[in-house]
């Protein structure tokens, strides 16, 4: 198939949910893919910091490969060697007690939003539900994390939306506080740094009061980590940065590097609240999606993460002399670049017709380059980004 078959084909047949760019590719290695017409484009969105590792990762492939001949799925009445093994390599590494497994973000936040209400109701029965979530987050596409997510566009056709969620802006404690009077909130949900809703990284301090509140008051902590988790930001999870440590953490993309795997970790306290019955999933725990999983781990050691916290900078360092560049925040491989005049997506259109795919989030364009990508691929990349920035002659 040639490009136009391709497009001619998915537009036809895919329900129109996504704005595609005119776009497909053939092929990856590292952080570079190749089109139909075998133009190399260089990746800052490593499919929605999904390809944490990169393209063509050798160990990898051949982990998921060799899985997928000895056995390709149990059902989750038989144990599996690669769920136990990345059950325990995941409990270790994170320093949580308990896991379950899935196949999304939005099913790893649909078991905390379960996980919290059942803890709430063996404790304290019936009327303790309520979910207070952040304005401006993004926590999936489910009918209960579609209501989680706090974002009044997203609230839209799919009435009735959800009970038991509230909304409260970012940093703000006393609003929380305000909420958490009437003793009917059982959790508080937050992504640390705010992907989807502008890459907006929350205030050390604000997390603090809130992991403090949520022990003083027995309401649980759950952090979204589906982007910010598996070295994003530079730690394996990025609440180890803000020195606090959640009740439940949520995990997807970058565990699988691509194939579909989500995570639901919490502590020993809540070791025994999910039981036989309460939730499960069948393609939960897939040996193959599992081995791959485990060969993501194996990379993101101590010595990438550096490796991820220096390029930050470097990239970082390499925009911060172009002038239409307002503001880059985020961490680690998770950066936000807020424009002074010109529209994001034009950008990144600009940008993906002359060889680079970045995103953008709201109003800004973001990267999530694969952790792997190589300095020669970030400066390739930075010079198309500069070409869409600055004008002709400067
Ligand atoms: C923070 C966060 N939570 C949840 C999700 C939903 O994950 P999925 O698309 O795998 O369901 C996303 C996806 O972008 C996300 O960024």
């Amino acid at each position: 198939m040639d490009f136009n078959d391709i497009k001619n084909t998915a537009d036809k047949y895919l329900m129109p949910t996504y704005a595609h760019f005119d776009l497909a590719l053939k092929s990856g290695d590292g952080a570079t893919v190749t089109d139909f017409e075998n133009n190399q484009i260089i990746d800052f969105s490593s499919g929605i910091g999904v390809v944490s590792i990169g393209f063509g990762d050798k160990d990898w492939a051949n982990a998921v490969a060799n899985q997928a001949e000895i056995l390709s799925h149990t059902s989750n009445l038989y144990y599996n060697e690669p769920v136990a093994l990345l059950a325990k390599e995941l409990c270790t590494r994170s320093g949580f007690d308990k896991v379950f497994f899935c196949n999304s973000g939005a099913e790893a936040n649909e078991c905390a939003i379960k996980l919290a209400r059942k803890y709430s109701f063996d404790k304290y029965g019936k009327n303790r539900f309520n979910i207070i979530s952040l304005k401006n987050s993004f926590h999936g596409r489910t009918m209960a994390t579609v209501t989680a997510t706090g974002q009044d566009d997203f609230h839209n056709f799919f009435f009735p939306f959800n009970e038991g969620f509230k909304y409260v802006n970012a940093n703000d404690m006393d609003e929380v506080l305000k909420l958490t009077k009437s003793n009917d909130v059982c959790a508080i949900m937050v992504e640390l740094v705010q992907g989807e809703g502008g890459v907006n990284p929350l205030d050390k301090e604000y997390v603090r009061s809130l992991s403090k509140l949520c022990r003083d008051l027995d309401i649980l902590l759950i952090a979204d980590e589906v982007q910010t988790g598996i070295g994003r930001t530079g730690s394996l999870f990025a609440y180890e940065q803000y020195g606090v440590m959640p009740d439940v953490i949520t995990s997807a993309k970058g565990l699988g590097n691509g194939l579909p795997i989500g995570a639901c970790l919490c502590k020993e306290f809540l070791s025994n609240v999910l039981t036989a019955g309460t939730h499960g999933t069948t393609f939960g725990g897939n040996p193959v999606a599992c081995a791959g999983a485990l060969e993501v781990l194996k990379k993101v050691d101590n010595s990438l993460l550096d490796e991820v916290c220096k390029k930050g900078e470097y990239i970082k360092s390499r925009l911060k002399d172009i002038d239409e560049i307002e503001e880059i925040r985020g961490m680690g491989l998770m950066l936000g670049i807020k424009l002074k005049t010109l529209d994001a997506r034009e950008v990144a259109k600009i940008c993906a017709k002359n060889g680079l795919m970045i995103l953008t989030a709201k109003t800004l364009l973001r990267m999530l380059p694969p952790l792997t990508i190589s300095y020669d691929e970030i400066d390739r990349g930075i010079e198309i980004l500069k070409m869409a920035l600055v004008p002709k002659g400067e």
